[in-house]
């Protein structure tokens, strides 16, 4: 697989390309990696903004989120843990059991799935509601995931992804370019002290689709629509995607 070798500290790290469709190996280890600072770094670069972008995807699950709930690329269980006194059941899948592991004690009612994306170990049709925060475009072949999800979505069910999709307006541009090449890579190195992890992050987003061709490749998935729109700052977006009834 094509990895990118990334000198720190005087030793040669390999991470994977962003876009590199055999990634998957070296984006769970990589994960692994950080899985211990992962939260702290977050809080720090968020500033606590992907709290309010994560009540907006909530609020926008609607009656699913009392349901039976995935909360999908779980990661340390941010989504899980709010979710965990609303939904009937939930359900957080991950393949990479470092960062469920991290997040296990936010959500210890979810049922804990260590899983590729693209070949969930579910059954057909478990689900009312699906979540995907900040994790579609690690994955390879997301088209794969965005299908899985479908199909273990009931009937009238809703996926919601909130994700820094690729800019299209000025603004986006400028603030995302600032964003991911100065403050994640300096402060996400710092806190984690794995600098070349949070380039990947960084690059993972500009080899990313824009929001449009994410909701393009729901429809094309089977989704009877899917639409999203900029949240504020506008550096990540929502994707509301329904299945037909
Ligand atoms: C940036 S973290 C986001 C975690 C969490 N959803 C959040 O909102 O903070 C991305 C997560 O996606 C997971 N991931 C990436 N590719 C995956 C795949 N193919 N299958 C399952 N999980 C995957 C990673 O292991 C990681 O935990």
């Amino acid at each position: 697989m094509s990895t990118a070798p990334v000198g720190g500290a005087g030793e040669a790290v390999s991470i994977p390309v962003a876009g590199d469709p055999t990634r998957a190996p070296a984006v769970r280890a990589m994960f692994a990696r950080i899985a211990t600072g992962y939260d702290t770094a977050n809080a720090v670069m968020s500033m606590g903004i992907d709290r309010a972008w994560r009540k907006i995807a909530i609020r926008e699950l609607g009656h699913a989120a009392r349901g039976d709930v995935l909360d999908l690329c779980a990661g340390t269980m941010d989504f899980s843990g709010m979710l965990k006194d609303r939904a009937q059941s939930l359900t957080a899948l991950d393949f990479c059991q470092e960062m469920l592991d991290k997040g296990q004690y936010k959500a210890p009612n979810a049922r804990i799935v260590c899983a590729d994306a693209r070949e969930m170990p579910i059954p057909d049709q478990s689900f009312d509601g699906a979540v995907a925060g900040f994790g579609i475009r690690n994955v390879p072949e997301p088209e794969r995931a965005v299908a899985e999800t479908l199909r273990v979505l009931r009937p009238g069910g809703v996926f919601v992804v909130v994700d820094f999709f690729k800019p299209t307006t000025l603004l986006a541009k400028l603030m995302a370019g600032t964003y991911n090449r100065v403050v994640l890579p300096l402060v996400g190195g710092i806190v984690s002290g794995d600098a070349s992890a949070y380039r990947y992050l960084a690059e993972s987003m500009a080899a990313w689709t824009d929001r449009a061709g994410f909701e393009a490749m729901c429809r094309k998935a089977g989704f009877a629509e899917a639409k999203g729109w900029e949240l504020f700052p506008p550096v990540a977006s929502i994707v509301i995607a329904r299945k037909a009834p």
